[in-house]
């Protein structure tokens, strides 16, 4: 496990580089990334290049016995480069330019962007991929930020037209597949298909979906233009990109096929601001953020490519970009840090050395202050460095998945039919009721190997086919305990309705599902399980056994006494079907008892209280800003463990 920072050492003078490296190296720092918005630093004129400074400095830090992450700089394009061509700038989805005068205003599909990156990429890799001192290259920047997947220019035409046809290959069948009969929409070529954009009722659902899909596959391939250049010209370097918390605009899974390590961007006071959690919650965790927020993300990531991954940047103070942003307290950065290597970070990545004296970053915190003297997260960072365990990072063994895929993220979210639904929103509730439990929990791809889970949980599981339904139904066969959520086996592949839903997994679920209620937000209607009456919102799906036994029913007088929860026993497994978006503790309820049939042992941690366990080291964290006097079933119970304070414990 290791600490990076990220580095400009283009906006500051010479005279403190050496200085800087020195400094970086006594905070036990190893990894600095440069290089990924210096574009025009490096070729300030078309024809004009200036690697020199770039040399020095990458010379300055490999002296200093720190690896090198160069970025490749393709998020901030400089202003001759678009000025040279027409194609560049991103189309909004009104169809406006997206201007010049910050960054990512280039559109994956343009033929003459991808030239232009193919040349710099090919430059740097060239030029530094043999360097001693780069270890790792990180492809441009945040693929996606500020809403850039989706273009709406002439060349994202093109290429979705493109795209289709290669997809489809005939018209009639991209009509039926789409359901173009419905108002007409029928095309005789593929050259008729418009983006979805600019149409006067929403566009079809099955048009906007396949629209996502090609942007997402743009995007990758995009990044495969670059991976491809640096694989060829930089052997042996990892090749990373830096994704974003809760962004789901393009899929992560297929992105991380062709990067040898997946790194994300960690700020959890600005996503705790962005939240829909409720205001007593954002002002609990004003200073810490929500640690089950944090940490869905990292179980992702980790999930992505089924490995250990980076934080490639770590908020270490105050951001500039949420409505509010205030000092994270006193300790924050180092239990931000270690809850990375808990949940299997291999590096953490503190973003920014320096805080940036001008532009739009000003108000943003770094290690250092403006004037290049230590702010407070300098001293934490040095502090988690020296509690790096000296055993090699261990293995996250975690008896649970949670099944998440960008599909279903799009299409539900796509036709909400309830204003509160979100596909984040289910998957994040049900991640809270497990970590609750002290539970590590692997977030994965449906289509994922799950042989190794005592128990599966599946919300929101939407677009399903025949093969999905047999990969599942094998799994509960062999003795798996599979959890099926609301909104599941509505839809096919293309976005049209299952006729009856749950279409393929009729069989697995046991039942059939032919009304759907989608609740105004915050209204609550009530089940009936065990006995006790419990609350759900937003959703609710009516089943309809046919091999399913009946565990919970609906009370809402709209269809009283409807099944509400169903298990159907399969092989020496079960599939539970949970058909309503629950509160915390219908699903608590729900969830513990499928986890003691599972022989799963489970805890009872408070809010803000958490373990994680990697390799022979526990984790627990407290994210509250008061002390907590452990219980809950720990071991260390009757112990107390500080505000903000991570206490690790061998095994
Ligand atoms: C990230 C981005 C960085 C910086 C940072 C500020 O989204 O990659 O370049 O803008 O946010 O928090």
């Amino acid at each position: 496990m290791e600490l990076g920072v990220c580095y400009y050492p283009e906006h500051w003078p010479e005279s403190t580089w050496k200085p800087d490296a020195e400094r970086m190296k006594d905070l036990g720092i190893r990894w600095v990334r440069v290089g990924e918005f210096a574009w025009s630093r490096l070729e300030p004129e078309d024809g004009k290049l200036d690697f020199a400074w770039l040399d020095r400095i990458i010379d300055i830090l490999g002296k200093s016995g720190l690896k090198v992450v160069l970025g490749t700089p393709t998020a901030t394009p400089p202003k001759w480069l678009l000025d040279k061509y027409n194609d560049i700038y991103q189309r909004d989805v009104q169809g406006r330019k997206r201007g010049f005068g910050s960054r990512r205003h280039y559109c994956f599909s343009s033929p003459s962007y991808q030239e232009e990156t193919r040349r710099i990429v090919t430059l740097l890799s060239e030029r530094y991929g043999k360097h001693e001192a780069v270890g790792a290259w990180q492809t441009d920047n945040e693929y996606g930020c500020h809403d850039t997947v989706r273009c709406y220019c002439q060349n994202c035409r093109q290429a979705f037209r493109d795209w289709l046809k290669y997809n489809y290959a005939d018209i009639n069948a991209l009509n039926e597949a789409w359901w173009n009969v419905f108002w007409s929409m029928d095309y005789l070529s593929f050259a008729e298909i418009e983006l979805p954009n600019l149409t006067v009722a929403e566009a079809n659902p099955s048009h906007m979906l396949d629209y996502y899909r090609f942007a997402s596959d743009a995007l990758i391939a995009y990044n495969q233009l670059q991976t491809k250049i640096i694989r060829e010209h930089s052997p042996g370097r990892l090749i990373t990109h830096n994704a974003m918390i809760y962004f789901g605009d393009f899929d992560h899974f297929e992105l991380a096929r062709d990067l040898d390590v997946i790194s994300w961007d960690n700020y959890p006071l600005g996503m705790l601001e962005h939240s829909p959690l409720p205001e007593t919650t954002k002002e609990q965790f004003l200073r810490s953020g929500h640690p089950d927020l944090i940490s869905f993300n990292h179980d992702l990531y980790r999930g992505v490519k089924r490995r250990p991954f980076w934080v490639m940047e770590q908020q270490p103070g105050q951001v500039n970009w949420a409505p509010s942003n205030p000092l994270p307290a006193p300790g924050v950065v180092r239990l931000w840090s270690q809850q990375a290597f808990a949940h299997g970070a291999n590096v953490v990545s503190y973003f920014r050395w320096r805080a940036a004296r001008g532009a739009q970053e000003l108000m943003h915190a770094g290690l250092n202050l403006h004037d290049g003297s230590p702010d407070r997260a300098s001293a934490e960072a040095k502090r988690v460095f020296e509690e790096i365990p000296e055993e090699s990072a261990g293995q996250i063994t975690a008896p649970v998945a949670l099944l998440f895929d960008y599909e279903n993220l799009w299409a539900t979210d796509l036709q909400k039919h309830a204003q509160a639904w979100s596909y984040w929103g289910i998957q994040v509730s049900w991640y809270m009721v497990l970590r609750s439990f002290g539970l590590d929990v692997d977030i994965i791809h449906p289509r994922e190997d799950l042989s190794g889970y005592k128990a599966v949980f599946a919300p929101a599981l939407h677009l399903v086919d025949d093969l999905l339904a047999e990969h599942l139904s094998d799994y509960v066969r062999a003795g798996g305990q599979l959890v099926i959520g609301p909104r599941s086996g509505a839809k096919t592949l293309t976005n049209i309705a299952q006729a009856p839903a749950p279409g393929p997994l009729a069989d697995l679920m046991g039942l059939r599902i032919d009304h759907v209620d989608a609740l105004r937000p915050g209204f609550e209607e009530e089940v009936e399980f065990q006995g006790s009456l419990y609350a759900y919102t937003t959703w609710a799906d009516l089943l309809t056994p046919t091999k399913a036994e009946v565990l919970a029913n609906y009370q809402s007088p709209a269809y009283v006494g409807a099944a509400a929860i169903t298990r159907r026993a399969l092989g020496t497994g079960h599939c539970t079907t949970v058909g309503m978006w629950g509160s915390p503790e219908l699903n608590a309820v729900i969830f513990s008892s499928i986890l003691r049939t599972a022989a799963v042992p489970l805890l009872h941690l408070p809010d803000g209280l958490r373990l994680s366990r990697r390799g022979n080291i526990d984790y627990l964290l407290n994210f509250n800003q008061e002390p907590i006097t452990l219980d809950g079933g720990l071991e260390q119970a009757g112990e107390v463990i500080g505000p903000h304070e991570v206490i690790l414990l061998r095994r």
